[in-house]
């Protein structure tokens, strides 16, 4: 059986390992990791699976913006990467993690805006996520517009820019 704890009760490198043998190492030419440079991802919605000692699964998720095109700028929250070890997927490790991390979410800034790049079979069938208001964000990087995904009720149904969040926006820590 998996328990969650906080991802820093893990080390960075497991992580890293776990990350690599999910995604590849070419991950990082990804979009969303894009979204990523730059700032440090949310400690309270972040989170690891463990099994007695091993590292089994992961979420980490990011402070990011929509960038409206009339200028407004609205805190969201990027969620993932969610990986689960390939020798444990289809237990449950990555629905808990996901819900842990959308629990979570209304105890930071940007929580009620929540986004990630990935399949719709599953993270609209397990969570409720959707391309409904995705259609006219603009991202650093190519993406399957069908697989941008966004969940909760701050979420932007307008055009813009998403972008790691700037440091002028309120922190997520500072919001809480
Ligand atoms: C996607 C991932 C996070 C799911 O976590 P998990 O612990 O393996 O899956 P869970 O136990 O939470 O859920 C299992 C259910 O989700 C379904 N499922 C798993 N991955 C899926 C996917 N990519 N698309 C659609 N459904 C998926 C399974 O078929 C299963 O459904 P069932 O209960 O009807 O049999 C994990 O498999 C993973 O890390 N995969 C590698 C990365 C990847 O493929 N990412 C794609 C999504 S961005």
């Amino acid at each position: 059986m998996f328990t969650l704890v906080p991802i820093r009760d893990v080390a960075p490198a497991a992580i890293e390992t776990l990350l690599d043998a999910v995604f590849g190492h070419d991950r990082h030419d990804r979009t969303a990791y894009r979204l990523r440079a730059g700032v440090q991802p949310v400690a309270a919605l972040s989170w690891a699976a463990i099994e007695g000692q091993e590292l089994v699964g992961s979420i980490q998720c990011w402070p990011v913006a929509h960038i409206g095109d009339r200028g407004e700028c609205r805190a969201m929250i990027l969620v993932g990467p969610i990986a689960v070890s390939p020798a444990r997927q289809h237990l449950g490790i990555g629905r808990a993690l996901t819900r842990r991390a959308i629990d979570e979410a209304a105890t930071v800034c940007g929580g009620d805006a929540l986004m990630l790049i990935g399949d719709p079979d599953y993270y609209g069938r397990f969570f409720g996520f959707t391309a409904h208001r995705t259609a006219r964000w603009r991202l650093p990087g190519p993406f399957d517009p069908a697989r941008l995904l966004a969940l909760g009720d701050g979420v932007p149904d307008a055009s813009g820019v998403i972008a790691p969040a700037p440091p002028d926006l309120p922190s997520a820590a500072a919001c809480s």
